[in-house]
């Protein structure tokens, strides 16, 4: 990749999404901060009646819990037909519309069960946010009016995952590695421990963009013996690849086809990484998710062939973190991908990814119907796109 003068045009690239970010707030704030400012008062007041199970059962035919979930619904909404997002990443839509589904559904759930599926739909309704706020580095922390608790009186995980949704990153960093070096906490619940481990790097790399800041968290991952030990495998891969990161010269991205082939070395480099020990490439897809999403912000302009690259790159790096607890929506980028480029090699990879991404929807599944026929219907659309012959 080609390397020219460092720092400059990365400098570039921050102001030109800043000022995109700044003529947001102007624009469209009073609607859509009021829209936010409900969301957060619907969640804070939801999320502590249904952390706990114990809590949730006695909660759930209450009024107070169904008139915080109707409010939480009713935001949702909204914000689906908003536009919300300052930049034209296409994951905002997408992510606004699942959310909107999911609350819906919970609050039908809630109402006739199944009751956990409600529970756990309304415990997580705050990865939502996350994968808005934290695609890029940029938004400002949320504190006071605007997140009324920070969270207190939630168990541990819980709190933390809060704190992210609200950008307060470094209080959510120090409420992860508490409850990471919890042994209780992981006899408990392994699973969640090392969402929280990803969650935590997460903030070091992606949110903070700080190389060495993720080598100390990662080493210390790395030698805790509170933490599963593949998660500790992991985190020894996570704090190797930051050291690299550490001594890399600033790479000089001034176009979309040079971030795509930064990023692809990132990706190889992920591969070998997790030939090692399963996982242990994430830093590097981390890295390489941040920069497609901020060259995708800033450089809105480029050639459709070198954006449709980059939207395919950002979904199968968003594949890679799913799975692991850092949400985002692959699909969102691989349909982008597809409509930027149609008929193309690029769009009919694109197209087979976004089909074998979608998963059988739940309600229609009575044994025969395998996707609903909203998904059918977009599956084919994007097939005939891309140029697939029926
Ligand atoms: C579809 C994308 C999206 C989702 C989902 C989303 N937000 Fe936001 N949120 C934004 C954007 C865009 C902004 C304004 C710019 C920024 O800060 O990034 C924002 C800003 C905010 C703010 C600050 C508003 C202000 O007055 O400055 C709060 C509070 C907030 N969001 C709460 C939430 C909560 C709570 C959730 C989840 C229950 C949530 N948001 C889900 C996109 C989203």
């Amino acid at each position: 990749m080609q390397r020219m003068r460092p720092f400059g045009s990365c400098l570039g690239l921050v102001a030109l999404v800043a000022a995109a970010h700044a003529a947001f707030a102007q624009d469209r704030a009073p609607a859509h901060r009021q829209t936010m400012a409900a969301l957060a008062a619907a969640l804070e007041d939801v999320l502590p009646r249904v952390a706990d199970p114990v809590r949730f059962e006695k909660e759930r035919d209450g009024n107070e819990l169904s008139s915080a979930v109707e409010r939480l619904a009713r935001a949702a909404s909204r914000l689906k037909s908003a536009t919300p997002v300052p930049d034209d990443d296409p994951a905002a839509a997408y992510v606004a519309r699942r959310f909107d589904q999911r609350m819906a559904r919970a609050e039908r759930l809630l109402k006739r069960g199944p009751y956990e599926t409600a529970r756990q739909l309304l415990a997580t309704a705050g990865d939502h946010c996350i994968a808005c706020h934290s695609r890029t580095p940029h938004g400002q922390e949320m504190y006071g009016a605007l997140f009324a608790t920070s969270g207190e009186g939630l168990p541990p995980l819980e709190r933390a995952d809060l704190l992210f949704a609200a950008r307060r990153y470094d209080a959510a960093l120090a409420q992860y590695r508490a409850a990471l070096a919890d042994p209780e906490l992981a006899r408990r619940h392994p699973h969640r421990l090392e969402r929280a481990a990803v969650r935590a790097v997460a903030i070091a790399a992606r949110a903070r963009r700080d190389p060495a800041l993720t080598r100390t968290l990662a080493a210390d991952v790395a030698g805790l013996a509170s933490v599963p030990a593949a998660v500790r495998g992991q985190a020894a891969g996570w704090a190797k690849a930051a050291a690299t990161w550490e001594k890399e010269p600033p790479a000089e991205l001034a176009t979309v086809a040079d971030a795509v082939a930064f990023a692809r070395g990132l990706l190889a480099a992920a591969d070998t990484a997790d030939r090692v020990a399963k996982g242990a490439g994430l830093v590097d897809v981390m890295r390489a998710s941040t920069m497609l999403h901020e060259v995708l912000r800033a450089r809105g302009d480029a050639p459709p062939a070198d954006r449709a690259e980059a939207l395919e790159l950002t979904g199968l790096a968003a594949e890679r973190l799913m799975p692991v607890g850092f949400p985002g929506l692959p699909e969102a980028y691989f349909d982008a991908c597809v409509r930027t480029l149609p008929d193309s090699a690029v769009g009919k990879r694109c197209y087979e990814r976004f089909a074998a991404s979608q998963k059988p929807d739940e309600n229609d599944a009575k044994g025969r119907t395998i996707f609903s026929p909203d998904v059918q219907r977009a599956i084919e659309e994007l097939r005939h796109l891309s140029g697939g012959r029926f």
